[in-house]
């Protein structure tokens, strides 16, 4: 059996990589959010809030089972906030903490449990981690957002690193899936543009109907990650994806 861990699993991308998956034969996600919204027979919800780290390390033993039957084990890190749009000096510091939790800690936290799980198994084993191009340029009134995901891209790295040197075959990757038509978008486009000067050119690409679908993004996704090579790179964008 395929084992693939996907948070934020009950809607947008991670519910189409969900989707995705559980279209391929011998293959059981484990969705991690607060909603269940998906039904089949080979998926299993565990509901868990990504701003509550408390509850995250309690919950880490249910996620990581020993899955003795696995053939394949994928943890993707995709559930994401922006939370409020706005600028430095104008956030309560609350903001900080609950775009960096749910972005970062937990993704870090779950990354970190994953390798010490599965470290020692002798089977194919994978985090992709869902990053964001507003990683690599500032964007006005998304500095925490893009904050997590730039730190998010460099823990890939060391971890992707780590595990080289390490020898133990582990593939790590920090994927920007471009723009996507979710209901992240949604809450862009209501961006007040006093907060967030590139409100027009957002709602101008949904206008214009260039917001990719998040089923088509997670089906080029699959198929690179059951290929045969995930090519050198380990932070990258959907458009080099071999
Ligand atoms: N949309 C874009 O244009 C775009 C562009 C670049 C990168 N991305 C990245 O792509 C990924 C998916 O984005 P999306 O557009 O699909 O987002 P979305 O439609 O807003 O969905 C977000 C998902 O994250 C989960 N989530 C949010 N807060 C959570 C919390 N506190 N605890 C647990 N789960 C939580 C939600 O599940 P629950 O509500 O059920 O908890 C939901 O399933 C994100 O990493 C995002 O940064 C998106």
């Amino acid at each position: 059996m395929h084992y693939y861990l996907i948070t934020g699993a009950s809607r947008g991308l991670g519910r189409a990589l969900t989707e995705a998956a559980l279209a391929r034969p011998d293959t059981t996600v484990i969705g991690i959010c607060r909603h269940a919204t998906i039904e089949h027979e080979r998926y299993r919800h565990q509901p868990l809030d990504l701003s509550d780290l408390a509850a995250v390390q309690h919950n880490l033993h249910k996620v990581f089972a020993a899955f003795p039957d696995a053939s394949s084990l994928t943890l993707i890190n995709n559930a994401a906030v922006l939370g409020e749009i706005g600028y430095l000096g104008e956030q309560p510091n609350e903001h900080y903490e609950f775009v960096f939790d749910v972005n970062l800690l937990a993704p870090a936290m779950l990354m970190n449990t994953f390798l010490s799980a599965y470290q020692g198994r002798e089977l194919p084993r994978t985090i992709l981690n869902i990053s964001s191009g507003a990683a690599l340029r500032p964007i006005d009134g998304w500095g925490a957002y893009s904050a997590s995901k730039a730190a998010l891209d460099a823990l890939s790295r060391t971890a992707q690193h780590e595990q080289q040197l390490r020898g133990s075959g582990i593939r790590i990757r920090s994927l920007s899936p471009g723009v996507l038509d979710t209901a992240m978008q949604e809450h862009i486009r209501s961006a007040d543009a006093r907060d967030f000067s590139e409100a027009d050119k957002f709602v101008g690409l949904h206008q214009q109907g260039q917001l990719r679908k998040p089923e088509k993004v997670a089906e080029q996704i699959m198929r690179w990650l059951n290929g045969p090579d995930l090519g050198p790179e380990v932070v990258l964008r959907v458009d080099e994806l071999l």
